[in-house]
Formats: structure tokens, C-alpha cells, sequence
């Protein structure tokens, strides 16, 4: 049996309004991604390596490759304790991947390789599409999409020192997120509306509000808008093997691509 015959035990809360297709063979669904940010393909299987394959394929060769992570395709697993944010079991900050660079990848494909022991409720992820994101700050705070092209925001990377950045950007003329929340710098000023709520507090309260929750088995893959959408990870556990005395946590396989 290969990896990608391995049989799924599909106890998944659907996200509403998904459609009730299956598709292992990995086709885009260009209205899903413009219009939600997001696709989700049940039921492809865990084979990475054919991941690698169809994701070549479909991007004609444009496949994310950074120094930083070292390989085309990431594998990882949440873990007892760890720095690196993929791999905490605490709930991630919604966020762009790559943020400072100047072209973050388009696309984002992660792979369920093992859902969390206790999926369908914890192991999640969001995403925040831009469109009911621009639309619910001026309901709510009455902040303008201008508003939030000209708020710079402050990082504090321990790294790269004190950044400024709005969480909207031009990129070849088009309107792109560029967000990390769990990078924001302590103390960001007020965001000008008519409320005492700091910017990060509102740009939060409303991601929560419009965001989408998406529930991943074994062999589901999910295709993300890196520029138009958000996304995290909910918070996730561990559960303890006594017979194979190690620990069993969600793993996920994550490839970036432009197309
Ligand atoms: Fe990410």
C-alpha cells in the first residue's frame, strides 16, 4: 500500500458552503481562491513526493525555495516544546509567510500528513480572506482600506531590530496582505478611529470575527492565497504513545508556489 492509498478516517467538520467534491488529482479552483482565499482538496493523500510532482506541474516550475527553510517542501510536526512557531502547540498569529521578502510566494499548499490527536476540534486552521476583512473594519471601527495602506505597523525582530510595515502593500499594482501578528512590537499606538483599541487589537477582533475555520484529515490538502488571504494554526495538542513510548502529534507538509 502506498502512502497515498492509506485510508482516511474523514471525521471532518466542512467548513460552510464547501462543496462535496473529492479530487485527487490536483486541479485549482480559481473562483475558490479569488473569492474565499483559500481551496481545499479532501482526500489527495500524503504522498509528498507526488505533492512536489503536481505542484511543479500546475506552476510550470515556479515552485518557493528558501534559504531559510532549506528544502522545497517542509515537514513538520507540533512538538512538546519548540521556538519555531510551526511547530508550538499554542495557537499560531494569523500572518503572510515570508512577509519581508519582497515577492512573498503567491500560493500556499499544506498537506495533512497526520491530523491532531484530538481533530476534528483542535489542529485547525483559519484564514482570513481581504475582501469581508476591508469590509467588516470600516463597519466595525470605521478604519478605510487608505486607512490601513498608510498605519505602520511596528515589528520588534530580534533580529532585524525595530520594521515598519501597513498590512497592505502594493505588489506589481496589486492590493497584498503583509502581516505577522505574533512578530508585532509591544505598545502599538492607537489606530486613530474614534476608539481607545490599539490597531493590533481591532485588525485582531476583526480577523476572528471573518475568518474561516477549516477542518483537515489524513490526506487533505489545502491551497491558500498567500497574498489575499491570512491564515494560522489553532491551537493544537499532543498525546503520549505508551507502547511506542513517543509522543504523536499533528504532522503537515507545506510547499509555497507562484503560478
Ligand atoms: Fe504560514
Amino acid at each position: 500500500m502506498s502512502a497515498s492509498d492509506y485510508p482516511v478516517s474523514h471525521s471532518v467538520v466542512r467548513w460552510p458552503g464547501e462543496k462535496k467534491t473529492q479530487n485527487s488529482v490536483l486541479q485549482f479552483d480559481p473562483c475558490a481562491l479569488a473569492e474565499k482565499g483559500f481551496q481545499v482538496i479532501r482526500r489527495y493523500g500524503t504522498d509528498i513526493f507526488q505533492l512536489e510532482r503536481d505542484l511543479d506541474r500546475v506552476s510550470c516550475g515556479q515552485l518557493y525555495y528558501s534559504n531559510r527553510v532549506g528544502v522545497l517542501c517542509h515537514q513538520y510536526s507540533v512538538l512538546p516544546e519548540s521556538a519555531n512557531f510551526s511547530e508550538q502547540m499554542l495557537c499560531g498569529g494569523f500572518h503572510t509567510d515570508f512577509m519581508f521578502q519582497p515577492h512573498p510566494p503567491a500560493y500556499i499548499a499544506l498537506l495533512c500528513l497526520q491530523p491532531d490527536p484530538k481533530h476534528p476540534f483542535y489542529g485547525r486552521n483559519q484564514v482570513v480572506h481581504v475582501q469581508p476583512f476591508l469590509e467588516r473594519m470600516q463597519q466595525a471601527f470605521g478604519v478605510s482600506e487608505q486607512d490601513l495602506r498608510d498605519h505602520r505597523l511596528v515589528y520588534d525582530l530580534a533580529e532585524r531590530g525595530r520594521f515598519e510595515q501597513p498590512i497592505l502593500d502594493d505588489l506589481d499594482g496589486k492590493l497584498i496582505f503583509r502581516f505577522h501578528e505574533r512578530l508585532l512590537g509591544k505598545g502599538q499606538m492607537q489606530g486613530g478611529a474614534e476608539t481607545d483599541m490599539s490597531m493590533a487589537a481591532m485588525l485582531h477582533a476583526v480577523m476572528m470575527d471573518v475568518t474561516a475555520d477549516i477542518c483537515l484529515d489524513r490526506g487533505d490538502l489545502l491551497i491558500l492565497s498567500n497574498h489575499h488571504a491570512l491564515h494560522r494554526r489553532g491551537e493544537c495538542s499532543i498525546e503520549f504513545d505508551g507502547v511506542a513510548g513517543k509522543w504523536r502529534a499533528r504532522e503537515m507538509a507545506t510547499i509555497r508556489f507562484n503560478l
